[in-house]
């Protein structure tokens, strides 16, 4: 079974087996077949945050479920469940039609809305967990649909449990969003803040969830390349951690270096200035390039295949690390 079309890389792969899934009674058929239930498992949802570097010798499980629906309210939110095989932008942009605010600085990021919690999706000052109330989750191990809250989803920077404690376990279902009755907009990030004045904003106070979708859109639309048009997983790289003794040090050394401290004082540093710091910005090797417009994206020219991507990022890797000193951990699966 050919993976291209489910993997936003556009790369070329084969898995042994594939089940369409849209809910838990295909996971609980899976695992009570006994040759299915031996065959390593690949739960896929838009298939871009994924790196296929070889064929897949197992299950690839196609997270395909539909439905969005408000299930209760209270003083401060609205609670809206929407299944895992949701597209996630069309997800945010059916809560802002029905006049429902908070998921705005999260429009048109790729994928769907089972896979974002796995790696607490992230942009313009909003991270998934702010939003977040609970999910359901089949466990493979237990046989059992999990309820889990915020904290035992245990999200942090692009990470929570399901990358770790539940990886290869739990298979997302339907994911719960508590969107607050007390609306404000967030347009702290400066990207935002500046698109808003372009639009005429004189206070981004007054700005509507719309307005802001819209300002999201448009910079993602400049700065970020359409998967439909050029394969790639979003930012490839996550910004690093680094304590501030190593942030002054580097500082000190780099003019121009971007970082923003962190609540525990320590600073995330701009992965993208550091490989465009490099002169990666729009290189290619073979196929597989840096994108233009943004040093922290790869892409797939047209027929790359995951070990040329693997190739690329190990190159740009190596070389922050000789100029900078500093780590660059991908953020997409390897497979
Ligand atoms: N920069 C450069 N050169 C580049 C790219 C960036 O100098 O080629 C500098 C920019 O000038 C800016 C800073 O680096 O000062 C940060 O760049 P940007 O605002 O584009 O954001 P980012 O840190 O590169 C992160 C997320 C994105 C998210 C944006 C906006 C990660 C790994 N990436 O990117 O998330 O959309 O912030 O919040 O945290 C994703 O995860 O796939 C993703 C796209």
């Amino acid at each position: 079974f050919s993976l291209r079309a489910l993997n936003t890389f556009g790369i070329e792969a084969r898995a042994q087996a594939y089940l369409p899934v849209d809910g838990a009674d295909t996971l609980r058929a899976v695992r009570a077949d006994a040759t299915l239930a031996a065959l390593p498992r690949l739960v896929l949802g838009g298939g871009s945050n994924l790196l296929l570097t070889q064929d897949f010798a197992g299950l690839v499980l196609h997270m395909r479920g539909a439905g969005i629906e408000v299930v209760g309210e209270d003083e401060d939110f609205t609670y809206v469940r929407a299944a895992a095989g949701e597209n996630w932008h069309g997800f945010v942009q059916w809560t802002l039609a029905q006049g429902l605010s908070g998921l705005e600085n999260l429009s048109l990021i790729p994928g769907s809305v089972g896979a974002a919690p796995i790696q607490n999706i992230g942009a313009y000052g909003i991270e998934l967990k702010d939003r977040f109330h609970e999910l359901r989750a089949f466990d493979f191990a237990a046989g059992e649909v999990l309820t889990l809250d915020r904290a035992a989803c245990r999200f942090g920077y692009r990470d929570s449990v399901f990358k770790h404690e539940l990886r290869d376990r739990a298979v997302v279902l339907d994911v719960t969003f508590a969107l607050p009755k007390r609306w404000q907009p967030n347009a702290n990030y400066a990207d935002v803040a500046q698109a808003l004045q372009e639009k005429g904003f004189s206070d981004a106070a007054q700005a509507s969830a719309r307005d802001i979708a819209d300002a999201v859109i448009a910079i993602r639309t400049r700065k970020l390349p359409d998967p439909a048009k050029i394969g790639n997983a979003g930012s490839f790289f996550k910004n690093p951690i680094v304590s501030a003794q190593q942030r002054d040090a580097l500082l000190a050394q780099h003019i121009g270096l971007v970082s923003y401290r962190q609540d525990d004082g320590s600073y995330k540093l701009a992965a993208g200035w550091l490989i465009d710091r490099c002169g990666w910005k729009g290189k290619t090797m073979g196929a597989a390039g840096v994108y233009e417009k943004q040093a922290l994206v790869l892409v797939n020219h047209g027929g790359a295949s995951g070990a040329d991507i693997a190739q690329l990022a190990k190159a740009i890797q190596d070389d922050v690390m000789l100029k900078f000193g500093v780590a660059l951990e991908p953020e997409p699966v390897f497979i």
